[in-house]
């Protein structure tokens, strides 16, 4: 879809966008990170610039993407940055998108200097949770804010893709969860991506596969009908 064949349906609105993937350091040289490209969280970014938002975006660490035109970027590294720039960026804004790739841990410690592998023993890792950002987003979610989260979910023997989407959304409270069926190499450093919209008012859209700005605009539709 061209940009300027996009309805401006979020003129007037803030909309804040977290992308990409947290660095939870261990030492000055080393950090425990994921595979997360920040591809939709810059897709999402761009086109709801497209239909008009003033848009921040908070960025983890990314593939080598260019700032969309038009949005503020936020840079971060760890989860606890990303925390404290989407809080800051989520007031008075009308719509919180959370497709960063967030660590659910971290190392508990770090260490001032750089770990040598002096002993013979290699250290321990010990780790700490990460607070959950979306469900503090949800705490914090004004009057008629959309809050969104994102789910790559693989079945599994307790159910499928889409039964851990529904448990996913109720346990996190959002207004609305992306899920993202993965395996088979699907979604993570790919174009393309399929799933489900699922509401929290029950309406669940099925996602064909597409680019990651077609993804994007089914998720501003929603967010746009939930605002008006
Ligand atoms: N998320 C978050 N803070 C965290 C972990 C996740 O805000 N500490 C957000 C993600 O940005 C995403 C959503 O929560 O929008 C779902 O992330 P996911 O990793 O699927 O959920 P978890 O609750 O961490 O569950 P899991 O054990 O399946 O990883
Ligand atoms: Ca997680």
């Amino acid at each position: 879809e061209r940009g300027d064949a996009l309805p401006r349906d979020l003129a007037g609105r803030r909309v804040v966008v977290s992308a990409g993937g947290t660095r939870e350091a261990l030492d000055p040289v080393r950090y425990l990170g994921n595979r997360s490209s920040g591809r939709q969280g810059y897709a999402l970014a761009r086109v709801a610039a497209q239909r008009g938002a003033h848009v921040t975006l908070v960025a983890a660490h990314t593939a080598d993407l260019g700032d969309p035109a038009a949005v503020d970027v936020v840079r971060v590294g760890s989860a606890l940055e990303l925390r404290d720039a989407m809080h800051a960026a989520a007031k008075g804004a009308d719509a919180v998108v959370m497709a960063a790739a967030v660590a659910d841990f971290r190392p508990d410690a770090l260490a001032a200097h750089k770990i040598k592998k002096d002993g013979s023993e290699p250290p321990p890792l010990r780790l700490a949770l990460n607070p959950d950002i979306l469900v503090e987003l949800v705490a914090a979610r004004e009057p008629g804010q959309v809050v969104v989260g994102f789910a790559a979910e693989t079945g599994d023997e307790t159910g499928d893709p889409l039964h851990h989407g529904r448990a996913k959304l109720s346990r996190k409270g959002c207004d609305l969860l992306v899920v993202n069926a993965v395996g088979d190499g699907r979604a993570f450093e790919v174009p393309d991506n399929a799933g489900w919209l699922l509401g929290a008012d029950g309406t669940e859209l099925e996602l064909e596969s597409g680019s990651k700005a077609l993804l994007a605009s089914r998720v501003w539709d929603a967010v746009a009908t939930r605002l008006a």
